[in-house]
């Protein structure tokens, strides 16, 4: 389905990566130290994908009039699931068993439900407007961990 795209090849590894994740978290049977090994390995993997697609990828369809609303989509539903996050990390360690259980379940829900959308849609509408040149160039971009926010066209706001 996405043949040819590198771009979208590559942002679809990373979603396989963050689901091995969510399958520990969604799993009713998975031992709470299991549970939080793997939100603590899901954070810096999530938050690098969410920062960089941002700043890469829904820059890019910020500017493509069919592609705006999905990216401003995606924007908001990556700001709810860092919140979550945060939340998590700053306050985890306060938390009973059980809260960790359900707070991870709705958070894991969330994302997967985040990923899904791009790969059924947000994915195949963006692939219609990739050229050779444009893909390999928002790869090499993607995949550069270091492209910080002096990088992206306007430093806070890099979708305008
Ligand atoms: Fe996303
Ligand atoms: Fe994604």
């Amino acid at each position: 389905m996405f043949l040819g795209s590198k771009l979208i090849n590559t942002l679809m590894h990373d979603h396989e990566n963050i689901k091995q994740y969510l399958d520990v978290l969604l799993d009713k049977n998975s031992k709470i130290s299991d549970l939080k090994e793997s939100f603590y390995s899901l954070l810096p993997e999530l938050r690098s994908h969410n920062r960089r697609e941002e700043k890469i990828v829904y820059r890019y369809m910020h500017n493509k009039s069919d592609l705006k609303f999905s990216a401003l989509e995606g924007q908001e539903e990556h700001h709810v699931v860092d919140i979550l996050l945060k939340d998590l990390d700053t306050h985890g360690a306060e938390l009973e068993d059980e809260r960790w259980r359900a707070k991870t379940t709705v958070l894991a829900k969330l994302i997967q439900n985040h990923l899904e959308q791009e790969e059924e849609d947000t994915f195949l509408n963006l692939r219609k407007y990739l050229t050779a040149k444009s893909d390999a160039l928002l790869c090499q971009k993607y995949e550069n961990k270091n492209f910080s926010d002096k990088d992206s066209h306007n430093g806070q706001n890099a979708y305008v």
